[in-house]
């Protein structure tokens, strides 16, 4: 098109005249892209002055290529946000904010909605100034460029990410209102980067005398986190990459740990230093932080792995039902133990369970989405989602999980969620035994 009719169009949008010049130059290539099925369509939309009358962007010209060099969502999904729980910490350096479970599709979550859980703040880390060393048992102390270790063998691996707290305001009873707030400290993406036992290797780690190894942060919370050798060797990654770009700030760049399947304190972000040793380290973060109360008044330290646990995010607390009829009852199951082989789904309150569709792909420490077809007849229901992971453990309900755990828990609640709907057709947070 001549850049003067461009401009034209652009600015007092299109006459019939200019549409009669652009029908003739595109109307092949808008009935091949179109088919035959769209005038089916059309005909049964008698009446719709949305599919009758021409909108506003039908009649002029778009938005020119790279003009957001950056890509961005659309302006009408400007709702869907990370949020903060106001309230929940006394700064909002040492704080975290939850991902909008509620809004994703599939597995993937986009990585500007990746929760945040930072203990003193995110970083802007200039990727030149930044090292990775590798020392303790090991028969040559190195210390690594970003260059050095984005020349090595990388891999390229979907793993979800779990705070230990997420879920921990409900070990007493339903306090948040929506599922950003019972279970968005939890994302996935596909992370890229180094296995740290190429690391290791590299540097000639003592693997058969030495059975830890110390993750330590680059910003000023001094995040130290003791991760056992036999997971250092097997999946952990030195990553760089998520999502198919670098990392971003909030989430570590340039250099975070990826510990698939044990929980995200381990994760540690702007990553400067891995030493190898013979026993735990036992840093504030093992000691006083990421601990379990137990019944009986004992602390459990290095409670690791994330259990299997599923939430239904599509109804979930907050939204409201249009109505009578079909819905796709859709959510997420994972466990830090393998893969997920079931959801079974409850329109009762768990008195009866229908098993659930598994999408694929279904992987090893990572999300599985599910869904279910569902015809509400406008009554009250309880809905709740139960998963089974490949080791044959099942969710438990809350009463199973306080029987073992008692009440008095901050971290690891994998306890089977509840929504209620209610008859207008609004859905809530409850808590079943
Ligand atoms: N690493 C450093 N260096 N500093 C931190 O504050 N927070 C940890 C972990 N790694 C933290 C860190 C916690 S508690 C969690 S849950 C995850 O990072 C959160 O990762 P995210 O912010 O990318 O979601």
């Amino acid at each position: 098109m001549p850049p003067a009719l461009a401009n034209e169009i652009s600015a007092n949008g299109m006459s019939g005249e200019r549409r009669g010049f652009l029908k003739s130059t595109f109307l092949a290539a808008a009935a091949l892209a179109t088919g035959p099925s769209l005038a089916a369509s059309a005909q049964q939309a008698v009446g719709d002055s949305m599919i009758l009358e021409p909108r506003p962007w039908s009649t002029k010209l778009g938005y020119p290529v790279a003009f957001k060099p950056y890509g961005q969502p659309s302006p009408f999904e400007a709702n869907l946000q990370r949020r903060q729980s106001p309230g929940l910490t006394q700064t909002t350096q040492a704080s975290v904010s939850f991902a909008p479970l509620q809004g994703f599709f599939g597995i993937i979550t986009p990585s500007g909605l990746h929760f945040e859980r930072h203990h003193q703040g995110w970083v802007d880390v200039d990727p030149e100034q930044h090292r990775l060393m590798v020392n303790g048992m090991v028969e040559e102390a190195k210390v690594y460029t970003m260059d050095d270790l984005m020349r090595l063998p990388s891999v390229s691996r979907i793993h979800f990410i779990e705070c230990g707290a997420n879920t921990g305001m409900e070990w007493g009873n339903a306090a948040v209102p929506t599922v950003q707030y019972t279970h968005g400290m939890l994302s996935c993406c596909e992370f890229t980067g180094v296995p740290l036992k190429v690391l290791l290797d590299d540097c000639g780690a003592d693997i058969k005398n030495a059975r830890f190894v110390l993750a330590e942060g680059n910003d000023g919370s001094s995040m130290t986190r003791t991760i056992s050798m036999e997971s250092a060797l097997d999946d952990v990654l030195v990553a760089w990459g998520m999502n198919g770009e670098m990392l971003r700030p909030e989430n570590g760049y340039p250099l975070r740990l990826v510990v698939p399947g044990v929980q995200g304190v381990s994760w540690v972000k702007w990553l400067r230093r891995i030493e190898v040793g013979d026993k735990p380290w036992n840093s504030k973060d093992e000691a006083s932080h990421y601990v379990d109360m137990m019944p009986d008044g004992i602390h459990r330290q290095y409670t690791s792995i994330q259990e299997c646990k599923s939430v239904i995010t599509s109804p979930s607390g907050g939204q409201a039902l249009m109505g009578k009829g079909f819905y796709n009852v859709s959510g997420l199951a994972w466990s830090g133990r393998g893969q997920i082989k079931q959801v079974d789904v409850s329109f009762d309150g768990g008195r009866n369970w229908k098993t659930a569709r598994l999408e694929t792909p279904v992987l090893d420490k990572c999300l599985t989405r599910f869904n279910i077809d569902w015809v509400w007849d406008g009554s009250p229901v309880i809905l709740q989602s139960r998963a089974t992971d490949s080791t044959g453990f099942v969710q438990p309900r809350y009463r199973q999980l306080r029987e073992v755990r008692g009440t008095r828990s901050t971290y690891h609640n994998n306890a089977i969620q509840s929504w209620q709907v209610a008859q207008s057709g609004e859905v809530f947070n409850v808590q079943m035994d």
